[in-house]
């Protein structure tokens, strides 16, 4: 059985320390095979903040799988937001900005879908595109039947009702289809700060909140997620901030079916 802990949003820049604390504790209790990484690693994508980052990310010690978010990219400094937006996520994070991860259990396939430039008024919404989709097949194309296949993007695929002002990421219809075919299992997010999970075209859409900043959405504390299983059956574990701890406070059974991921309730 994979055990894989989902944060994201850390947002250092607006991090809290207890939280922090409180997370490497629980993450060395859980000793997960994987920590994932959905993105806004910092708040405003400043030199200090990245070095926080960095720092954060030496003090785990499982492996970890990191994408960018639309915080990651200077929001003020416009020559570096386009002329060099990434260069200091290479110097701290991670020189490849769409990462892969195999296992015997598990295939993670990274995009990123922070856009330095939107159609819209609001750039922070994001974007994949045709040439990331077919990225995202093709690394899923040999993998093994019952290898879970595992997409990480910063930008949300599905929102609840209570989030509808946001914007779901932009190319979505294509790549739900792209990652269909592909035989994607489980797709993670953040960048909403809200925790949820939603069967969607046969597929999980699974969102991590903000685990560590004070930037907290109405009514929604530090969290974040535990996933537990294989390409059968997984278990989605929200654990939540408690003041002193991270306490898990629901957990969700899915099953693979010939129709795709299903609900079910373990007895
Ligand atoms: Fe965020
Ligand atoms: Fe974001």
């Amino acid at each position: 059985m994979t055990v894989i802990a989902h944060i994201s949003d850390l947002h250092f820049g607006r991090d809290l320390q207890p939280v922090t604390e409180g997370l490497l504790a629980s993450l060395d209790a859980l000793q997960p095979d994987l920590i994932i990484i959905s993105g806004d690693l910092t708040q405003r994508a400043k030199t200090s903040e990245f070095a926080a980052g960095q720092a954060f990310l030496r003090h785990l010690e499982q492996p970890r799988f990191i994408i960018p978010g639309n915080h990651d990219l200077a929001a003020w400094n416009l020559l570096e937001r386009f002329a060099y937006p990434w260069r200091k996520w290479k110097r701290y994070v991670a020189t490849d900005l769409e990462p892969i991860m195999q296992t015997d259990a598990f295939m993670a396939v990274g995009v990123n879908t922070a856009r330095r430039l939107g159609l819209s008024l609001d750039w922070s919404r994001g974007r994949i595109n045709r040439k990331q989709i077919r990225y995202v097949q093709e690394m899923l194309q040999h993998v093994p039947e019952d290898c879970l296949r595992i997409v990480v993007a910063h930008h949300p695929f599905w929102l609840p009702d209570s989030s509808l002002s946001r914007s779901l990421i932009g190319g979505r219809e294509a790549a739900l289809q792209g990652f269909h075919t592909a035989g994607v299992d489980l797709i993670l997010g953040g960048h909403v700060h809200l925790a949820y999970v939603q069967p969607l075209e046969g597929m999980l859409v699974s969102h991590a909140g903000t685990t560590l900043s004070n930037r907290l959405a109405p009514g929604q504390p530090n969290s974040f997620n535990v996933i537990r299983g294989d390409r059968n059956r997984l278990a989605l574990e929200q654990m939540e901030w408690r003041g002193t701890g991270f306490e898990s406070i629901q957990r969700q059974f899915f099953q693979r079916t010939a129709g795709g991921w299903q609900p079910y309730d373990e007895v």
